[in-house]
């Protein structure tokens, strides 16, 4: 996150105190050990095989230690190479515009080329062998490094180009001997930034509090932005999840109680897009934040469909959207909202999925309900419908209308007495039934204040993170649950896994692994308590023993994220976000760590987040 972000005030006045963590810079503290390790003697109940789950061992690779080095290093027998870095061009038919190394590109070029800060990201077969779409999230942009001389002056042309560089890269891909390449030009490739034009569907659609100036329908937003995780859909579509959207804006000097909570600040955070582009003034245009944070339909494979943001699903600070089907076909999408002492979400579509790809469930995510988890201290838990007109959600409770509860999603889940968490991240529905959720730190928990512990978030100044999961009762559209803790990361009790902190990226592959992706903040890496686990790095675990082995270790003051696989489970996709995190931090000589010149190490280069491509030398499967 931009640095600014975490300063964030307090915006949960209703029910205590919730500062939003937009910060990876949150310093760690604790006195936890530096070790992780899965809870002895969990139940693992319900461990039928998924499709392609084995009985064998799932993890057949040799272990990487904690590194600090500014390099990507995977097992022996593997090898990574960065396949689209921030600036490469993604493949438009009419551009093809050079990465300039000094950063000197325009914003016409940043538009036909990758964004910064790769984030989430899908895999989209084509036709043929080895052959696919990537969509990839680009989560937010640095100035310090997006333009030469970063904010020391600023003009409207800088603004654009920041609004180029976040939103999504669609890039077409080919396999190429035992590698991965960019197919350029491409009749498929396509970027979507902060100014692609937009429409809202489902229940909020057209609602008072979506309309603008510009827009007095309120149907026609304009770009997405602070693209965090992302979901796949079965019928092939892409979901965009817009996460620290609020950052974007500028406040008023009073803001009311809605636009606390939701954290817009007097001023702004420091990011100054409102200065040459009014959208982003919240006090010319109020309504205009409540038009991100939604999660976001994309058809990678038509470059002229229009993203769609579907109010149904709420709107929070989206980490993700993990999609999964009931027995009766109709879809679940899980999320979490990744702020301190936010919620976990689900919503089940009413209508069944039905052939016919993204025509035939271009409304599947307009009609459904959405709930937020409630985790109780005996292990069960239960899922709270916002459903307007009941409960609490009602005119009285100060919710007039079905759009009011979406848009002010977190004062409804705050109404129902949700539970608040450790900052939820990624959710991954692994084959053998239970659902995961990364809960990446919270140092507030405890704190004077702030929420104390919980069963479901038990540790005071939660430091390292945690992993929840929970089964279901039946299919996935119950409404309770069975929940456990998969592993406290630092827990000093078990020392049978190999050590991580601040669990984030996610994803259960179809053989049964689960792959975590951390992001310890460049400010934590190399300090207690997790002095010990080196740069952020990917694990995988197998959920039956409860041993987790470490993959992959990133450059300096990366964050590992988006993995994703092709289907034949032999290649694997990951991003490495923000390596050497920021520029403004280049003169932060405390920490020597921070400095990287990753991936290309280009003498007075500049380090560029970047899409890298994984196999195992023999051909085989990614993981053993
Ligand atoms: Fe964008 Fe919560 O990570
Ligand atoms: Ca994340
Ligand atoms: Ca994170």
């Amino acid at each position: 996150m931009p640095k600014d972000f975490s300063t964030m005030e307090d915006s949960n006045p209703s029910s205590h105190p919730s500062i939003h963590d937009l910060g990876r810079r949150t310093v760690l503290r604790g006195g936890v050990a530096a070790l992780l390790a899965p809870l002895a003697g969990l139940p693992i109940a319900g461990c039928a095989t998924g499709s392609g789950a084995s009985d064998g061992p799932l993890l057949g690779f040799q272990g990487i230690a904690p590194s600090f080095a500014d390099r990507l290093i995977v097992p022996p027998g593997y090898t990574a190479q960065v396949l689209a870095a921030w600036g490469d061009p993604v493949g438009l038919p009419d551009r093809a515009p050079a990465f300039r190394f000094d950063a000197s590109n325009t914003s016409q070029d940043q538009e036909a080329q990758m964004g910064m800060h790769h984030d989430g990201m899908q895999f989209y077969a084509l036709p043929g062998e080895g052959r696919g779409l990537l969509a990839v999230n680009h989560e937010y942009h640095d100035d310090g490094l997006l333009h030469p001389d970063g904010q020391r002056t600023w003009s409207a042309e800088k603004v654009r180009k920041a609004q180029a560089a976040v939103g999504v890269s669609v890039i077409e891909i080919v396999r190429s001997g035992p590698g991965w390449m960019m197919v350029r030009p491409s009749p498929r490739a396509r970027r979507i930034t902060a100014r692609t034009p937009m429409y809202f569907s489902g229940p909020a659609a057209g609602h008072p509090l979506l309309r603008t100036a510009a827009d007095p329908q309120g149907l026609s937003p304009v770009g997405t932005l602070a693209n965090c995780a992302s979901g796949k859909t079965p019928w092939g579509t892409y979901l965009t999840c817009e996460e620290n959207f609020i950052g974007y804006f500028r406040g008023p000097q009073q803001p009311d109680a809605h636009q606390r909570r939701y954290g817009l600040q007097p001023g702004g955070y420091g990011l100054r897009w409102h200065e040459h582009d009014e959208r982003f003034d919240a006090t010319r245009h109020p309504n205009e934040p409540h038009r991100f944070g939604w999660v976001v339909e994309i058809d990678p494979y038509d470059p002229t469909s229009v993203p769609v943001k579907r109010t149904a699903l709420g709107r929070v600070a989206r980490e993700g959207a993990t999609v999964t089907l009931t027995k009766d076909g109709r879809a679940v999408v899980y999320s979490g909202e990744d702020a301190r002492f936010e919620y976990i979400y689900k919503f089940v579509s009413r209508d069944a999925m039905r052939p016919g790809g993204a025509r035939a469930n271009a409304d599947l995510l307009d009609h459904g309900t959405l709930y937020v988890a409630r985790f109780d201290a005996d292990g069960r838990g239960h899922w709270l419908p916002l459903v307007h007109g009941q409960g609490p959600l009602t005119p009285q409770g100060g919710f007039a209308d079905p759009g009011q509860v979406l848009v002010r999603t977190r004062e409804a889940c705050d109404a129902l007495g949700g539970t608040r968490m450790d900052r939820p991240e990624w959710t991954a529905v692994h084959p053998d039934g239970w659902v995961y959720c990364t809960l990446t730190n919270n140092t507030q928990r405890g704190e004077p204040g702030r929420p104390g512990v919980d069963a479901a978030n038990p540790r005071a100044r939660n430091a390292a993170g945690h992993i929840i999961r929970w089964k279901e009762d039946g299919d996935f559209d119950a409404t309770s649950f069975t929940w456990n803790h998969f592993v406290l990361a630092g827990d000093p009790t078990n020392r049978s896994g190999d050590s991580f902190g601040c669990p984030d990226g996610l994803m259960a592959d179809t053989r049964g692994v689960l792959w975590i992706q951390t992001d310890l903040s460049a400010s934590g890496i190399g300090r207690p308590p997790l002095e010990r686990v080196g740069n952020n790095a990917m694990l995988a675990a197998d959920t039956r023993t409860g041993e987790i082995r470490r993959f992959l270790v990133g450059p300096v003051n990366a964050e590992i994220t988006g993995a994703t696989m092709a289907p034949d489970g032999r290649t694997m996709f990951v991003n490495i976000q923000h390596p050497g995190e920021d520029r403004s931090d280049v003169s932060d000589t405390d920490n020597p760590r921070r400095l990287s010149n990753w991936p290309d190490f280009r003498a007075n280069g500049r380090p560029r987040s970047a899409t890298v491509v994984i196999h195992k030398n023999d051909g085989g499967l990614i993981g053993t």
